[in-house]
């Protein structure tokens, strides 16, 4: 029986084990986007994983979503990035980074000057974003001419080369929780007549070919790709999520991609989960549908039963930074303080203590 603590081999890179640290933004570095040494700190001490995730990284200045994220479109985010990779393969460790567009998600106050947020179409999301000095409402954003898509799928590729450059194994591509990828996925977010919508094969096209320029520009093998089918975070509506996520899987699979990432929202979607993976030739990561709990260790199982390759752990992992080794022995656990998720400095973030 495979268990969580046998190896594996995503695209080319082999893995120690089966637990994943799921993506999570932490809001801490400065308005240059640029890692710092606790940001190197702090990857470094999870190391253990047998991949990391990393936060969400803009691949262009107005894909930026939240203040305090980190970017890879400079020279000086490659080599700020460039510290983390080499102290997390110091450890023995293997990173991806996730590339997120923000898209509608946002506001023009977190972007440089002069610069306001994209999406498909002018459809405000319901809700407020943190700007750094208040709550303000999403704003409509601008909707992306035909030209200017193709331009964001030639920025996800750049990003995704000077990732490689920064000494990351590979990318993940943000597809899920009402980014600007599935923004273009869902109905409701995505109300364009021209190719990039309307139809399930005008919805998945931005997804499928930011996948290929992106597997074009680094290599299928260390290209992956996370998706969250009808989950409804950031005003996403996304009714009968099925026939456009088992579309969208097909496609991607002509790739040869090293992963597909299911960030799934409820247990209901279980069949769907399996559908995908069914569709899916390279390794399924998944983060399970366990609220209101976060995943456990109970979700193991899920890598025993073969639901799952590797099961990808968020809150547990901030908290937990060597969470193999809790895993291995059954803990205890380090309980995560969502007050210090995101800003802030060392405390919630390099303090919690290892076994
Ligand atoms: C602080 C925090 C930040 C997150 N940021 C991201 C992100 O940048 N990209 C992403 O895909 N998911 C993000 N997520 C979602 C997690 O990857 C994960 O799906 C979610 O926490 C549920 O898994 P869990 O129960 O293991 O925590 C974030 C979650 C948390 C708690």
């Amino acid at each position: 029986m495979t268990t969580a603590f046998d190896p594996i081999d995503l695209g080319g890179v082999p893995l120690a084990n089966r637990i994943a640290m799921a993506p999570m933004t932490r809001s801490r570095v400065g308005h240059d986007g640029v890692p710092d040494e606790l940001t190197v700190e702090y990857y470094a001490q999870r190391a253990t994983a047998g991949l990391i995730i990393s936060e969400g990284v803009q691949p262009s200045a107005v894909g930026q979503g939240y203040p305090g994220t980190p970017g890879l479109h400079t020279a000086a985010q490659v080599a700020g990035w460039r510290r983390v990779t080499d102290a997390v393969h110091r450890r023995g460790g293997r990173i991806f980074a996730q590339i997120m567009h923000a898209g509608r998600i946002g506001h023009p106050d977190v972007l440089p000057e002069g610069l306001v947020n994209v999406g498909a179409s002018p459809v405000a999301a319901r809700g407020q974003v943190f700007t750094g000095r208040a709550l303000q409402d999403f704003v409509v954003p601008r909707e992306l001419t035909g030209a200017e898509v193709r331009t964001t799928i030639a920025d996800f590729a750049a990003a995704a080369r000077r990732a490689v450059d920064a000494g990351f194994d590979g990318v993940e591509l943000h597809g899920a929780n009402g980014y600007l990828i599935h923004q273009f996925l869902a109905p409701g977010s995505n109300r364009r007549t021209d190719e990039w919508g309307g139809s399930v094969e005008g919805r998945i096209r931005f997804a499928v070919e930011t996948a290929r320029a992106v597997a074009a520009e680094i290599g299928g093998d260390r290209t992956g790709i996370r998706i969250s089918p009808g989950n409804p975070f950031n005003d996403i509506d996304e009714p009968e999520p099925e026939p456009a996520y088992t579309a969208l899987v097909k496609e991607l699979d002509q790739f040869g991609l090293a992963y597909l990432h299911v960030g799934e929202v409820s247990s209901q979607l279980r069949d769907l989960t399996h559908t995908l993976r069914g569709l899916f030739s390279g390794a399924f990561l998944l983060n399970p549908a366990t609220a209101p709990r976060h995943t456990g260790p109970q979700e193991l199982a899920l890598i025993e039963d073969g639901t799952a390759d590797v099961i990808t752990f968020g809150a547990l992992f901030l908290a937990n930074p060597d969470l193999p080794a809790r895993l291995r022995q059954g803990g205890p656990y380090n309980v995560p303080d969502a007050a210090t998720f995101y800003g802030g400095g060392a405390q919630g973030y390099t303090d919690y203590p290892t076994l």
